[in-house]
């Protein structure tokens, strides 16, 4: 017997089994192809297709993002399938990201899954990308505790979010116009250094100087965020530099912008952990692979005497291993899609 949810509010529900629950999850809304296998709420299997065909176009190309989903789609679920040892008749639902993303990825990742729980006759669940992201933090143990306080980082989000219950999460406070992923890749762009960019200034940045350049910070009220200014302070930077200069200073550039970006990040995640009294936090998101990013909470962690949890590496990125676990307590709480097709909006999140 499987018990989940607060008690308190009523949620608790009982799915009696004779074998461990086993959900396949997908994950299709940007340019990778994911899936995975969680069985008895253990990742046994985690397979993720990157799409490299948008590295020469400086970014994701939404349409041919959906048609490389529609060719990878059935071997990534096969290779998931086999690496977790068990036939597809063996699974008991099918979790999926209905959302936020691009439409075309979006699509080819709910008509497969819907059609793959329709054939086997079991349950479909439709999975919000952004809680999937947050959830990857009980991926592994230990596992937060709730409340606690999310700083999710991605290509197209950023947020501090309040997280009280497995599918209840609050916005606190977020960016009013980029996210903090986009402003990775956008400056590694001018500096010619290749897409996705985030990775690479992280690459880059290692044994640079932090300090060695000042770029400014943009101060929003709340707990909002705002990376534009920066954005365009770089590219004025970037402008008045000669290619020699730009190639000699490169560690230095990487370290000192990476910085700025981690500190507005982590002077407004601080303050929300301040105000709210909430002492336990977590990260979320692709930018949570940021290895300095990483290194500076811990810092504020210890500082702060704050309880801590940042997910393994590939679970920061996106993969259908959060994708799994947030359908697998969903299935838990008997909450199942239709077979509709529906996109999700960005909000609510909760
Ligand atoms: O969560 P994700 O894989 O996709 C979205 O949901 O958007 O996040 C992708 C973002 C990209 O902007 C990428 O540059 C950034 O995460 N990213 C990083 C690192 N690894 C991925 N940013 C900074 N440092 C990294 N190591
Ligand atoms: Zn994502």
């Amino acid at each position: 017997m499987l018990q989940l949810g607060d008690a308190s509010k009523n949620q608790v529900i009982s799915v009696q089994m004779n074998h461990p629950l086993t959900i396949l999850g997908i994950e299709s809304s940007c340019d990778e192809t994911a899936a995975a296998v969680i069985r008895g709420g253990k990742i046994v299997s985690n397979v993720v297709m990157s799409q490299l065909m948008h590295q020469k176009y400086g970014g994701v190309v939404p349409e041919l993002a959906a048609r490389a989903h529609e060719t990878n789609m059935i071997p990534v679920v096969t290779a998931a399938l086999e690496a977790a040892a068990i036939q597809k008749c063996a699974l008991d639902g099918v979790g999926f990201t209905q959302g936020p993303g691009l439409l075309g990825p979006l699509l080819v990742g709910s008509c497969f899954a819907k059609s793959f729980a329709f054939s086997l006759g079991i349950p479909l669940i439709a999975v919000h990308h952004i809680q999937a992201h947050v959830l990857a933090n009980f991926i592994d143990d230990p596992k937060p505790t709730f409340p606690f306080l999310c700083l999710t980082v991605s290509g197209g989000h950023t947020q501090i979010i309040l997280v009280q219950d497995y599918f209840s999460m609050e916005v606190l406070g977020e960016t009013q116009d980029d996210a903090v992923g986009e402003a990775f890749d956008k400056i590694a762009s001018l500096m010619g250094l290749g897409y996705p960019g985030g990775p690479l200034i992280d690459h880059y940045a290692q044994g640079g100087n932090p300090q060695a350049f000042a770029f400014p910070a943009t101060h929003m009220p709340g707990f909002d965020f705002s990376f534009s200014g920066i954005k365009t302070a770089f590219a004025l930077f970037m402008r008045k530099q000669t290619p020699e200069f730009l190639l000699a200073h490169r560690a230095d550039i990487c370290a000192s912008i990476q910085a700025i970006l981690v500190r507005m990040l982590l002077d407004k995640f601080t303050k929300a952990a301040q105000k709210s009294g909430i002492a336990t936090v977590a990260l979320a998101g692709g930018v949570a692979a940021n290895s300095y990013l990483r290194q500076q909470l811990k810092t504020l962690a210890q500082q702060h005497h704050w309880h801590i949890f940042i997910p393994a590496m590939p679970y920061c990125t996106d993969n259908a291993a959060m994708v799994a676990i947030a359908a697998y307590y969903k299935y838990q709480l008997n909450e199942f899609a239709d077979l509709s097709i529906k996109s999700l909006p960005r909000y609510p999140i909760g």
